[in-house]
């Protein structure tokens, strides 16, 4: 520092000055030097996370577009990598929202601290694959990415902005955030850039990146979490199968028994996200979009799927 001042900081504001912005109902957005739509609160705290993070060979990091069940991933993740430390019935899950126990990315200075002597260290981004620190990539570190139907992720990404607090609450039509998103003008959008870009990483790197979707996990949440023990290399030993542990932790991560829990009611305040702790457990459903968008605007956005997916093989 010279006389005080920060010059990182400085560079970091002179950046910012230039960037675009965009306003959602009272929600500012600002376009990331590399293209993707951040919540202006967070570019700051995100930036230097990139610039800064030293990432070591015990991360594991959960990546999601918000509202794909970043909270669901959070507590199953958890659950499986602590499942030596707590009881199923002794889990913190019970005590606390699952984002207090997983932070995510713009949390964590003096994290590394706390879970010195882990075996690892868990937390969760919405960042696209190619924005990550470079420390990610030169260490061990793992990464699951959960995907959901970008409608479905609409949908749910437009009540949890009707639910924000609002000085004054604006008045937002569906059809008119449903142009905006098709712009790709979202938090962390655009969907598809982010999609692809994990898609292919876990094509390209299938041992550093693995791709699960929404809807197979509300299939067979079974087979996924033993998927996701498997890639983080901590498999469920036959002992613990054979005791029923994969479905505790499936029946104890699920919709209804994580929104049942006395943490996640209304009224239990989540500063770091202005809402409310069951603000995160709506429906939980797949397909609920067809409740709120008509067939002319759910085509609007697979064409755009199609012509952005192409073939990539990826599908909803
Ligand atoms: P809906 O609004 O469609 O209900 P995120 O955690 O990324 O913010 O995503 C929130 C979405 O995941 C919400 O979707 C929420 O209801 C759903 N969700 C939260 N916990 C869940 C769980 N345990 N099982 C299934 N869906 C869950």
């Amino acid at each position: 520092q010279e006389g005080g001042k920060d010059p990182h900081h400085d560079d970091i504001d002179q950046l910012i000055e230039k960037l675009p912005r965009e306003k959602i109902m009272n929600w500012s957005l600002i376009l990331h030097e590399d293209g993707f739509w951040c919540p202006e609160r967070l570019l700051r705290p995100l930036i230097s996370f990139q610039r800064n993070y030293d990432s070591k060979d015990n991360d594991i990091l959960l990546a999601t577009m918000p509202k794909s069940g970043t909270t669901w991933l959070k507590a199953l993740a958890f659950s499986i990598v602590n499942r030596d430390i707590y009881s199923v019935s002794q889990s913190p899950l019970h005590t606390s929202n699952p984002h207090e126990l997983v932070p995510f990315e713009f949390q964590l200075a003096g994290q590394r601290n706390r879970d010195e002597g882990r075996d690892y260290h868990v937390f969760a981004t919405h960042m696209p694959y190619a924005s990550l620190p470079d420390s990610i990539f030169s260490s061990k570190c793992k990464i699951v990415y959960l995907c959901r139907n970008p409608l479905d992720q609409f949908v749910s990404d437009w009540h949890f902005h009707e639910q924000m607090c609002w000085d004054v609450k604006p008045e937002f039509a569906i059809e008119d955030a449903l142009d905006l998103f098709l712009q790709g003008k979202q938090n962390y959008g655009p969907f598809w850039e982010q999609i692809q870009g994990y898609w292919n990483a876990s094509l390209k790197f299938p041992g550093k990146v693995l791709f699960i979707k929404y809807e197979d996990l509300k299939k067979d949440c079974r087979s996924v979490v033993k998927r996701i023990a498997q890639f983080l290399q901590m498999p469920f030993a036959e002992e613990e199968e054979k005791n029923g542990l994969v479905e505790q932790i499936v029946k104890l991560c699920s919709f209804e028994s994580l929104s049942n829990m006395e943490v996640n009611k209304p009224g239990k305040w989540n500063a770091n996200f202005r809402v409310s702790n069951n603000v995160f457990f709506r429906k939980g459903e797949v397909g609920d979009w067809i409740n709120y968008l008509n067939p002319t605007s759910a085509s609007r956005v697979a064409s755009l799927m199609k012509e952005k997916f192409g073939d990539s093989g990826l599908t909803f």
